[in-house]
């Protein structure tokens, strides 16, 4: 590409910069005071996160027949003794209210024939509380709420940006502890930009692109966390990466969930020869939760030597699937599957990071003025294995309560310190594109391989190794040339492979979603993973 060598870097000052625009990052954005000048900022469209993608619903109490204590107890289970109970009760007691305000902001929820709205259940829920649109809430809650955010006076939403690296005191060797904004790069002009905040979000979504196979779409690379990690953020619990059960077979779908709402409304799992299989594992069938559902499937695979097993929902009438499952229905005939006849060929993929940034009651981070919220923290809502339909809960309750306490706080918060532009003077184009295509299928094959739904010392170790040598690679590359969405992709994923993998080592048993063949038991008094940048060194880039 040609390039300016006369530009002049471009600087902009905002009082809130949210570096995200999924659930997390709009419900942020949304709920800010109207007299805060705001940037919203995602590195593809303003709707290309994993929200657009979620299928199933939100979890919240709606029904007079649930009740807090059920949905606590739910979550608490599913998660395998390592939930926060405070954060929990927190989410669960917030849930109603929050999903008032999307109904109040105009997302349209699927409801019954009385017109009330229409709860579906899902793995690990005792009780109907999944409020959604058909299977394609997410779709609904994305473009509701970035309608929104575009009528509002106060909001800048930036779409083709990609944040770099956070700007913080310390790395402007300025005393305190403050986050003073980040670097983005435009990808419109390939330059990268100055962003000055008082106060700077993080909500950029998970890391399950780290996987060969996943059910997120492309930019799910852990950027926030890479980011917050370098910046001197604790992470925690990154050795939970959850392995949703039922992603499409078939070699021209790229990354298709089949919704466990199909499960939820009875479908079933099936072997190769037809026989169901899931009660050997549960007493909760098709209804477990997912570490245990994936796990099933990934043993039955492997016993089998299958490459994919079945999930049918063909004995209900084909009028109610088309109505529940519009779009998974139209999908699946796309590629020539008709399931209101046929069973669904599925395989288990990298669905969701339940680990992240450690973040408080107000989704504040180690750093002041810096908050996460979203899939990239970690609240300890999801303990060993986030429930489903929790995610998106979180993302609400959490985006609000960030956007609370700036509004509470930002009487006090001077302006941002001065901070120099991005230098480019020492770097140049890369020549050498193919070392960061290679690298990346490396790093995933790996990972998909050595730190997947069933591990052992001697992968994670194996794994250890090679993402150290790719460190080192990407550090050099990272040092000599110029930035692209590529490098920065590569270079954040090699972070939170690190991350992943140095905390399924320290993790000496088997619970939730990690399962490790060199200690299958339960160890007493479970604790969070907690690695800490200053005193736990990882040789990521
Ligand atoms: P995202 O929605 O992923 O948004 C991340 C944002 O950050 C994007 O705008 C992206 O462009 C931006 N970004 C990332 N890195 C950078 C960077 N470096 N610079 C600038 N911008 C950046 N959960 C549920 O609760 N219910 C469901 O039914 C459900 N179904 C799901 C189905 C699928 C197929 C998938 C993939 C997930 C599903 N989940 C579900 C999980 C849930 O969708 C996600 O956890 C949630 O949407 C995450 O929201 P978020 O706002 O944190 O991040
Ligand atoms: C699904 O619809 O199966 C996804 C739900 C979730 O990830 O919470």
């Amino acid at each position: 590409m040609a390039r300016d060598n006369d530009h002049m870097p471009q600087s902009h000052e905002y009082d809130v910069l949210i570096i995200g625009s999924g659930a997390a990052g709009l419900t942020v954005a949304l709920n800010l005071p109207p007299h805060l000048r705001v940037a919203v900022i995602s590195k593809a469209d303003i709707t290309s996160g994993a929200t657009l993608w979620a299928q199933g619903g939100i979890a919240a109490v709606l029904d007079s027949d649930d009740s807090i204590e059920a949905h606590i107890n739910d979550t608490l289970s599913a998660g395998g003794g390592l939930c926060h109970e405070d954060a929990v009760r927190y989410t669960v007691e917030n849930a109603a209210e929050s999903i008032r305000w999307l109904i109040d902001n105009g997302v349209q929820f699927t409801r019954d024939e009385n017109e009330k709205l229409h709860l579906t259940r899902e793995g690990g829920h005792s009780h109907r509380r999944i409020i959604h649109a058909a299977d394609a809430t997410g779709n609904a809650v994305s473009t509701t709420l970035s309608q929104q955010a575009a009528s509002r006076a106060n909001i800048d939403l930036l779409s083709n940006r990609v944040a770099v690296d956070l700007i913080t005191n310390r790395k402007l060797a300025l005393p305190g502890n403050r986050c003073v904004g980040a670097y983005i790069l435009n990808l419109e002009t390939s330059h990268v930009e100055l962003f000055r905040a008082r106060f700077t979000v993080i909500a950029t979504g998970g890391a399950s692109k780290a996987y060969r196979y996943t059910t997120n779409p492309d930019g799910a690379s852990g950027d926030g966390i890479a980011m917050a990690w370098r910046a001197g953020c604790r992470v925690s619990n990154m050795e939970f990466n959850q392995f949703h059960p039922t992603c499409l077979y078939h070699p021209h779908a790229k990354s298709f969930l089949i919704s466990e709402a199909v499960r939820g409304e009875g479908g079933v799992l099936k072997l190769p020869d037809g026989s169901r299989f899931m009660d050997r594992f549960d007493s909760r069938g098709e209804l477990a939760p997912r570490d245990i559902v994936a796990r099933a499937i990934d043993h039955e695979m492997k016993r089998l030597g299958a490459d994919h097993l079945y999930l049918d929902i063909s004995h209900k009438p084909a009028d109610f699937i088309r109505e529940h499952f519009p779009t998974i229905y139209e999908k699946c005939l796309g590629f020539g599957i008709d399931i209101t006849r046929e069973p669904i060929p599925v395989v288990p993929a990298a669905h969701y990071t339940c680990g992240g940034i450690i973040t408080d009651e107000r989704a504040r981070t180690d750093i002041n003025q810096l908050y996460a919220v979203g899939e990239a923290a970690f609240t300890g809502l999801h303990g060993a294995n986030r429930m489903a339909s929790n995610s998106l809960l979180e993302c609400l309750v959490y985006g609000r309560a960030a956007a609370a306490d700036i509004a509470r706080r930002e009487d006090d918060i001077p302006a941002p310190p001065r901070a120099p532009d991005w230098d480019e003077s020492q770097v140049r184009d890369s020549d050498e594109d193919v070392v960061i295509s290679h690298n990346w299928d490396e790093l995933r094959h790996f990972m998909w391989d050595y730190v997947g739904i069933v591990r052992t010392t001697k992968r994670l170790q194996r794994a250890k190794h090679r993402v150290d040598l790719l460190a080192r690679e990407i550090s050099e590359f990272y040092s000599n040339y110029r930035v692209t969405n590529d490098l920065l992709e590569l270079r954040n994923l090699v972070t939170v492979s690190d991350l992943i993998i140095c905390s399924a080592l320290q993790r000496k048993e088997s619970r939730g979603l990690h399962f490790t063949l060199d200690y299958p038991g339960l160890q007493n008094d479970p604790e969070d993973t907690v690695l800490v940048p200053t005193t736990y060194r990882i040789a990521s880039p």
